[in-house]
């Protein structure tokens, strides 16, 4: 296995005080094609001439210097002579450490306001002389240190933006990674390319690289296991760790029995016939649907499933141990659980005030298995948004239907089936959910919204067909349009289209006689109707 290390490149160093911009901060500096890694706050100044960066931005933070337990940079990095930006909380810990003078103001400032520009910095060259820029702190800088003078003031503030030109030094009261900071991108491109004389030598496909080289390191010639769900995450991570260890890496995917229509036909063909994925199918749609025979409440449909569905991966990893995957090194097969981890799922926060330690809070979306299961975790795409995730996936080949496909709940149609799950349900909103997918793509709507899908609600209404009296089941149809699933709105679609999904569903579906559309927004309601 090829382990030679990725080329060296520019890279920026982004130190972690707790702002929950901190890596809005580094996805700027990727988009910037500049290599960026997030390190906690306090790094020492040696250990950051290892890292050999060309320059340091100090995130924001909630904390105030003062406050007991806020923390407190290395003061030996403002003397290594690289370029330093601080932001909010940053430029505070620059002032306190060299001699300035903050206060918390007791007031915090939030919202728009306006820079004007002082002195011509190079941090604002080709700004023009003032700036849209967005706040969001508690402390203010009331004497500045030594060397440094004003760049930019606000209304509330003569500090607003200050440099140290000498020792490249500067300070940002606001926040320029914020989209409410219109043109903070190009305060960060002046402070990276000029400033810090970054090149333009990170893409993608140098993440890809450098992913696969620290994938490698970690894992050696042990082997590697990934539940394939055929959700974007899961697939990029395949590819990623397919082309990173070949061969180590087995896929596990469940049927659940709660799939959509053919899901398990796409998976095996993208990842087994093209890809040449070690793939491991496991049908146990039996098992589910057994135990979730008379179920009914929403909790324990989801409950039963996330149970289930970690007694089918053990069983299968077993299985796999038997049939001559194993090492049996670590008692199972497999030392490594990858996983499709993604930035948003990883909060992290730094509490401070009442508890001055430092408190990081994960999710991972495979619940329970890594701690009983005692497996290390490679989580290759944690610091990653969705769409850069998409463009790995890209860029490493995998078809847009998975690339760019609609999200799609663990629990499956468990949860789009109001009241028990069974057979014949199952197969109605399969049905009705092909048809949904399949006129969504034809108006060139379905890559436009974040989820248009069926749900059955098995009350029967009384209709006509022909000169029959029916009595059959309701298709609600829900089309939303969201960022990231938090809040969601309804899609005002055409309501041609609409007109073509129902009366095919309610032609074609036996079963079905009535289509509604949800117009419900999240908040109140949720996306899945359980
Ligand atoms: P709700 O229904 O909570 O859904 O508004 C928000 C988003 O999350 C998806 N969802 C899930 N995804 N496991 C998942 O992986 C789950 O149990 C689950 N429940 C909801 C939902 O499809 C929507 O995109």
């Amino acid at each position: 296995m090829k382990t030679a290390a990725p080329p060296k490149h520019s890279k920026i160093l982004i130190l972690d005080f707790g702002s929950q911009y901190t890596q809005v901060i580094a996805r700027r500096v990727r988009e910037l094609q500049v290599y960026s890694e997030v390190v906690p706050f306090n790094v020492s100044a040696s250990q950051i001439e290892k890292l050999q960066p060309n320059g340091i931005i100090l995130s924001g933070g909630p904390a105030s210097v003062y406050d007991k337990g806020a923390p407190q940079i290395d003061p030996e990095i403002f003397s290594l002579g690289l370029p330093v930006l601080g932001i909010c909380y940053g430029l505070m810990q620059m002032a306190h450490h060299l001699g300035g003078e903050v206060v918390f103001t007791g007031r915090r400032e939030y919202g728009a306001g306006m820079l004007h520009i002082t002195n011509g910095s190079k941090l604002f060259d080709g700004l023009g002389n003032q700036l849209d820029v967005w706040n969001s702190h508690g402390d203010e800088v009331t004497l500045l240190p030594k060397g440094f003078v004003a760049a930019g003031r606000t209304e509330s503030s003569n500090f607003a933006a200050v440099e140290d030109r000498q020792r490249h030094l500067y300070g940002l009261q606001f926040h320029p990674e914020v989209a409410h900071t219109p043109r903070g991108k190009e305060i960060l491109q002046n402070f990276v390319y000029h400033i810090c004389r970054c090149a333009m030598d990170w893409t993608m496909g140098s993440f890809i690289e450098e992913a696969c080289h620290r994938v490698r390191q970690q894992v050696g010639n042990e082997k590697v296991v990934l539940g394939l769900s055929g959700g974007v995450d899961s697939s990029v991570v395949a590819a990623l760790l397919h082309k990173a260890i070949g061969d180590q890496l087995t896929c596990i995917f469940v049927n659940n029995g709660l799939l959509r229509a053919r899901e398990e036909e796409v998976v095996q063909r993208v990842f087994g016939e093209n890809f040449h994925v070690k793939l491991s199918y496991v049908d146990a749609s039996a098992r589910f649907l057994t135990k979730l025979h008379g179920v009914i409440d929403p909790e324990r449909k989801r409950k039963v499933i996330g149970e289930e569905f970690i007694r089918v991966f053990e069983d299968a990893i077993g299985d796999l141990a038997k049939t001559g995957h194993s090492s049996q090194i670590t008692g199972h097969s497999f030392r490594f659980l990858a996983q499709g981890t993604l930035y948003p799922d990883v909060i992290e926060s730094i509490s401070i005030g009442g508890n001055p330690s430092q408190v990081i809070k994960t999710h991972h979306n495979v619940g329970g298995l890594p701690e009983k299961m005692h497996f290390e975790l490679v989580e290759p795409v944690r610091q990653l948004f969705k769409d850069e995730v998409r463009q790995v996936g890209l860029q490493l080949g995998l078809p847009k239907e998975i690339v760019y496909r609609q999200p799609f709940p663990g629990p499956g149609l468990a949860v789009r089936i109001l009241g028990e799950v069974t057979p014949e349900r199952l197969s109605i909103l399969r049905e009705a959910d092909t048809i949904v997918q399949s006129e969504m793509e034809a108006a060139d709507w379905y890559y436009k919204v974040w989820q248009s899908f069926a749900v059955l609600l098995p009350i029967q209404t009384v209709g006509v067909m022909g000169d029959q009296r029916t009595y059959e089941n309701t298709i609600a149809l829900r089309i939303v349009e969201s960022q990231d699933g938090m809040t969601a709105d309804w899609v005002r679609v055409p309501y041609e289209l609409l007109a073509r999904i129902s009366s095919r569903i309610s032609n074609e579906v036996k079963g079905v006689n009535r289509v509604v559309f949800d117009v419900s927004s999240k908040p109140p309601s949720t996306i899945e109707w359980e």
